[in-house]
């Protein structure tokens, strides 16, 4: 009886984002099969004790009848997980063009489209109105399913229209948002056509969280500056109402990898790998292929360390692997064909008979299989030319507490705030600086890779997903309070 008031006693937390952290396989008219993905934000959110979760978002599939929409809603309510259906256009404008063509490289600084994305972008207007009536069909399932005292927490620039939309339609709902790309310096912001529209929308939070105090404070700035309102240290203030803006730096569930280390098939695959690559020093990349991944970069500077280094040729192999992601975007497979001819040229130039220096593959490892490959990598490369946080960092990591490899991490990727005292912080536009850095990274003595090691893997694994995601519902909390304090007063 104590066991269910306490149950009953616990607040609901909706967590709406773009994708639900589960992939929906259609094998019949009305038979689903479900594959839950467990990425950084459902382990930070398994941490959450305090709340009972459920999730809101877009499955990924077209489900155009009501046979199979009532048939996924069921299969999905057994994992806590609430659809959005989007039809193709919808997502066609929202997804592939307003959120990934559009958001998603200007906020990394790669800026609006040109030349050929212009040809997809012409019509700007008409995807972001798609953008608005998705915010909005995500707002009306928040509202459906919504019960007073929820805490309603949004991620991501795909939902920056939903605070407002939520506001609208239950001004007393507790709202908070979370970025995790970069916010860019408010100069790049300017150039969006909507740049008020949604600064606006997104102060409609009650928090509005970023990983760090930069991306914070160039929120801050854009809304100062393009909207003319007050910046402080606690956020933005609109007409006595603040908007609570802080940073609530994420990080991994470190124990569910250095658990994994301990499993037999891991200790299998890790003994293959080892066994594979005997006499060669590994360095990895793990990256999805996106154009913010810096991998065409990443690659010429391993080539140009080859190039130097001939001694090195048959002792260090690059094992790449390329998450293959928004293929329906033209940018993305320009880039598919980029690398894949990229490492070719390099294999052609520098392999032999029985070994190649760049294994490439264009595909997911299971999560096992990623465990050995960390644990037994050398040197990781990291060398995003943009990127909110990263957490292949992370998890390399906490994957070396035997091996202390080293890591070469982008001074560009939020984690360098972070890591950048254990890493060897690189720019990765330079090439040159990179593969002297992969030389530096393979000579390097191994105190100075333990001292390095060490201040990472106790970073690692204090500042885990699950302190992040309940620090920021604990402020989401506090804020609220806060506000109703001051407006009594
Ligand atoms: C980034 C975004 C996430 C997104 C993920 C995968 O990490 O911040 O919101 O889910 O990329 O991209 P996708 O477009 O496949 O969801």
């Amino acid at each position: 009886c104590e066991r269910q008031d306490s149950r009953a006693s616990r607040e609901r937390l909706l967590v709406v984002a773009n994708r639900l952290p589960v992939s929906a396989v259609r094998r019949g008219v009305d038979s689903w099969h479900l594959e839950i993905s467990v990425g950084g934000l459902v382990s930070a959110l398994l941490g959450v004790k305090e709340f009972e979760t459920r999730w809101i978002g877009w499955a990924g599939v077209n489900v155009p009848d009501e046979i199979g929409q009532r048939a996924l809603i069921k299969a999905l309510a057994e994992k806590r997980c609430i659809p959005v259906f989007l039809d193709e256009e919808i997502v066609h404008q929202y997804y592939n063009g307003y959120c990934n063509n559009i958001l998603w490289p200007l906020f990394h600084y790669l800026g609006l489209p040109q030349e050929d994305r212009l040809a997809t972008t012409r019509s700007f207007q008409s995807q972001f109105d798609a953008y608005k009536k998705a915010n909005q069909m995500f707002a009306e399932v928040v509202k459906e399913h919504y019960v007073e005292g929820d805490v309603v927490w949004c991620h991501d620039y795909h939902l920056m229209f939903l605070p407002k939309c939520l506001k609208e339609r239950n001004r007393k709902m507790k709202v908070g948002w979370f970025l995790h790309t970069p916010f860019p310096s408010s100069e790049i912001h300017r150039t969006l056509p909507s740049r008020s529209e949604l600064l606006r929308s997104v102060l409609a939070a009650d928090l509005v969280g970023f990983h760090t105090y930069d991306y914070a404070r160039h929120f801050v700035s854009a809304c100062t500056r393009i909207l003319g309102l007050e910046g402080t240290t606690e956020g933005v203030e609109d007409q006595g109402r603040l908007t609570r803006v802080a940073a609530f730096p994420i990080g991994i569930d470190s124990d569910r990898f250095i658990r994994a280390l301990e499993l037999p098939q891991v200790q299998d695959h890790m003994k293959e790998l080892k066994e594979r690559f005997a006499g060669r020093k590994v360095m990895l990349g793990v990256d999805r292929l996106d154009m913010i991944k810096g991998i065409p970069q990443k690659i010429l500077a391993f080539e140009k360390f080859l190039e130097e280094n001939p001694n090195w040729r048959d002792k260090v192999v690059l094992l790449q692997i390329a998450v293959p992601t928004r293929t329906d975007v033209p940018e993305y497979q320009k880039l598919t064909s980029q690398v894949h001819e990229i490492v070719g040229r390099i294999n052609g130039r520098f392999g032999t008979l029985t070994a190649v220096p760049i294994h490439h593959l264009d595909r997911s490892l299971d999560f096992h299989a990623l465990c050995a490959l960390y644990a037994v990598t050398d040197v990781a490369l990291v060398t995003s030319l943009r990127d909110g946080m990263n957490l292949v960092s992370y998890e390399f990591v906490a994957c070396q507490a035997s091996k202390k490899g080293v890591l070469i991490l982008s001074e560009f990727a939020g984690a360098a705030q972070s890591l950048g005292a254990g890493a060897i912080l690189v720019n990765p536009w330079n090439v040159t600086e990179v593969a002297s850095s992969i030389g530096y990274a393979l000579n390097m003595p191994a105190d100075e890779r333990e001292k390095r090691h060490h201040h990472n893997f106790v970073h690692v694994t204090t500042h885990t997903s699950q302190e992040w995601a309940a620090t920021f519902v604990s402020e989401l909390n506090d804020t609220i309070v806060e506000a109703q304090l001051r407006t009594r007063q």
